[in-house]
């Protein structure tokens, strides 16, 4: 993709945003700082996705600033990846008060959000973060059983999608065991980023 489409995909996500903010029903809105969209690049071949912004992203209308984007980001430079490369957001796009879990009709409140991000970027990968991301695609899939997989599915919001769920690296941040786990599953993304490039070339599904 060359200089030009990428500025022109850039300039749209930042219209989605603008206008979703202006739009979204969301009531966590009433309480919350701002609207915090999203952050990277709208041709990346990685959506990255959360579960709601914490207090550090509301007051900054960034996701993951805090101390699990800084986890996030040493991932992602293990695998040679800057934030610049992916896109990174969340379900729900506003902060739940106390940073509580958010409830079903705020995540069905900016469903439609998300749903026009991916359809704008249509990446290779969604990586869910936490179970709640992964329960918004995959909704029957326990974390502790699915986490590190590739699942190919087809959606009738965003078509067929290869989805790779992973714990949260905020719950992950301070459980050894987690941490360790997480780790090792980020280091199989590339390769389910390459066998993703293989068959959009080839129009084919290896796995
Ligand atoms: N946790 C999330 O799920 N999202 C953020 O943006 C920050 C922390």
């Amino acid at each position: 993709m060359n200089d030009s489409v990428h500025n022109v995909k850039d300039e749209l996500l930042r219209e989605l945003n603008e206008r979703m903010a202006s739009q979204c029903q969301c009531s966590l809105r009433k309480e919350a700082t701002q609207a915090v969209p999203g952050s990277g690049s709208a041709s990346a071949e990685i959506v990255f996705i959360g579960e709601a912004p914490g207090k550090n992203e509301d007051l900054k209308g960034v996701p993951f600033v805090g101390a699990a984007g800084i986890f996030l980001e040493e991932m992602l430079l293990s695998v040679g990846l800057r934030r610049e490369d992916i896109y990174i957001t969340n379900i729900v796009k506003y902060r739940p008060p106390e940073n509580r879990d958010p409830f079903p009709p705020e995540i069905s409140d900016c469903a439609e959000w998300l749903r026009e991000q991916i359809t704008l970027i249509d990446p290779l990968l969604i990586v869910t973060l936490g179970r709640h991301a992964l329960n918004h695609y995959l909704p029957d899939q326990k974390i502790s059983e699915v986490h590190g997989k590739a699942f190919r599915k087809t959606y009738a919001s965003i078509g067929t999608r290869v989805l790779v769920p992973l714990y949260h690296p905020a719950a992950a941040l301070y459980n050894g065991s987690m941490r360790n786990t997480l780790k090792m599953d980020f280091m199989r993304i590339p390769a389910i980023l390459n066998t993703a490039r293989l068959e959009k070339e080839n129009d084919v599904h290896i796995a």
